[in-house]
Parts: C-alpha cells; sequence; structure tokens
C-alpha cells in the first residue's frame, strides 16, 4: 500500500460531467481514467457477445447486471498502469457494486478510496445529455451549445468524427434518471458512512468543476 496512491470515484448522475472530469484529472495526476460506460460500449464495438447483451440494457437506459461490470473492473484493476492510482467514473452504480469493489480493493493490497460526488440539477442534466456529442473513439464529451468541439463534429483529441449517443434520446434519458434515483443516488449514503465522500457543486465552467473537485480531494 502506499500513501501516494490516488485512488479515486466520480460519483454523479447522468450528465454530471463524470466522464470530462474524469479525463482532466487523469492528465493532471497521471492516473487511468476508468469508465466501465466506455468499456462497455468497446465491448460492442468489437462485436463481442457480452458486448451484444450489454447494448441492450445500455440502448433502453438500463443498468448492465452488477455480475459484467464486477468482472470488467476487477480485470482492470489488476492491470499496472492502474497502481498508481485510478479514476473510477460511472463505476460502482449500485450497492451491490460498492461492495464488491471494497473487496476487490482489499484483496488487491490497495490504499482507502476517495469520493467525489458531483451534483447538477436535473433541469440541468437533461439539457447536457441532449445536446451531448461524443467521441466514439476515446470517449470525450462535447455538448453543442455549452463545450463544442473546435472543428464542427470532430473530436479535438484525435479527430473522429463525433456522434449522437443511442441513449441520449429522450426516453432513454429519464430511463436513467430513474435508474441512477432508484440504485445509484444511495451511493453517497453508503460513502458519507465511511467518511470518504465529498459533495461539489457541477455546475459551472469546467476549470471551475475541476477545481472544486481537487480542492475536495485536498490534492
Ligand atoms: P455511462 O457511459 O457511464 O453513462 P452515464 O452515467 O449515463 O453518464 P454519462 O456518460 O451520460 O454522463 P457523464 O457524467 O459522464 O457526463 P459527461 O462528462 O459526458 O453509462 C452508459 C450506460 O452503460 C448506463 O446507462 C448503463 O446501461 C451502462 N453502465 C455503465 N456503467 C455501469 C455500471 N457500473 N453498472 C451497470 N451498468 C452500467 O457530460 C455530459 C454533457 O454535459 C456533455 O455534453 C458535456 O460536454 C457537458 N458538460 C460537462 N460538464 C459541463 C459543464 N461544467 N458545463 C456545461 N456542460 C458540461
Ligand atoms: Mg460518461
Amino acid at each position: 500500500m502506499s500513501v501516494a496512491e490516488r485512488n479515486l470515484i466520480l460519483l454523479g448522475a447522468p450528465g454530471a460531467g463524470k466522464g470530462t472530469q474524469a479525463q482532466r484529472l487523469a492528465v493532471r495526476f497521471g492516473i487511468p481514467q476508468i469508465s466501465t460506460g466506455d468499456m462497455l460500449r468497446a465491448t460492442h464495438r468489437e462485436g463481442t457477445p457480452l458486448g451484444k447483451k450489454a447494448e441492450e440494457y445500455m440502448n433502453k437506459g438500463a443498468l448492465v447486471p452488477d455480475e459484467v461490470v464486477i468482472g470488467l473492473v476487477e480485470e482492470r484493476l489488476g492491470k499496472p498502469d492502474a497502481k498508481a492510482g485510478f479514476i473510477l467514473d460511472g463505476f460502482p452504480r449500485t450497492i451491490p457494486q460498492a461492495e464488491a469493489l471494497d473487496g476487490v480493493l482489499a484483496k488487491l493490497g490497495r490504499a482507502k478510496i476517495r469520493v467525489v460526488d458531483v451534483n447538477v440539477p436535473e433541469a440541468t442534466l437533461v439539457e447536457r445529455l441532449g445536446g451531448r456529442l461524443s467521441c466514439p473513439k476515446d470517449g470525450a464529451s462535447y455538448h453543442v451549445k455549452f463545450t463544442p468541439p473546435k472543428h464542427d463534429n470532430v473530436c479535438d483529441q484525435c479527430g473522429t468524427a463525433l456522434i449522437t449517443r443511442a441513449d441520449d434520446k429522450p426516453e432513454a434519458i429519464s430511463q436513467r434518471l430513474r435508474e441512477y434515483h432508484d440504485k445509484t443516488a444511495p451511493l453517497a449514503g453508503y460513502y458519507k458512512k465511511s467518511g470518504v465522500l465529498k459533495s461539489i457543486d457541477g455546475v459551472g465552467e469546467l476549470d471551475l468543476v475541476l477545481d472544486r473537485i481537487v480542492r475536495a480531494l485536498g490534492d
């Protein structure tokens, strides 16, 4: 176990800016962003049976079964680049996932996790998701109005053509928000009990929100 280890979790509703800020934190701290949403979308692009099954849940805005994502994260956390720390974005999303994560980290002998809950009002979430453009290659998020790419419809980082995710349609957005309230929001209480939770306001310029996260972490 190392004190320099940065084991971070970004909690927050769909559209809270977890992916946007996890990418920035990854660059700042030199540790990987681990997004279960990006990993599941990659398994689908690779055409694996798991990817096909996951897509059925994702397109409806439902959560993928716990055992599928727990397996993916356990394997990912064991990779060498996660030794100095990681930023989990979109995992855990249920109490059983949080308990499984505690078990995996204990088994790997890892330092304590720190959790930042990014709060954004529901109307803003809906507006953000409705106008989001996503890079299918590196997972970067843009917004047609709030955070447009430098060149129309092209990722600033890798030049790939941007897409609108299938689950950014209105019916799927509503279902994702319901899933969040029912299954993911209780995680704030779970982490508060163990004294590792900080909450921040996720509304404002990207740099301002990043500063709030870094200050909440005390880094
Ligand atoms: P996932 O990919 O994790 O989606 P999500 O949680 O629904 O979150 P999003 O990616 O939509 O939002 P975000 O918080 O990353 O916001 P972003 O930075 O993009 O999961 C997709 C699906 O996979 C799930 O529905 C489920 O089916 C499955 N899945 C994944 N993990 C799972 C798990 N652990 N268990 C079970 N199933 C799982 O920002 C959103 C928009 O806002 C962008 O347009 C961005 O440019 C803009 N924006 C960001 N910050 C700001 C700001 N400060 N000001 C203005 N605009 C901003
Ligand atoms: Mg995301």
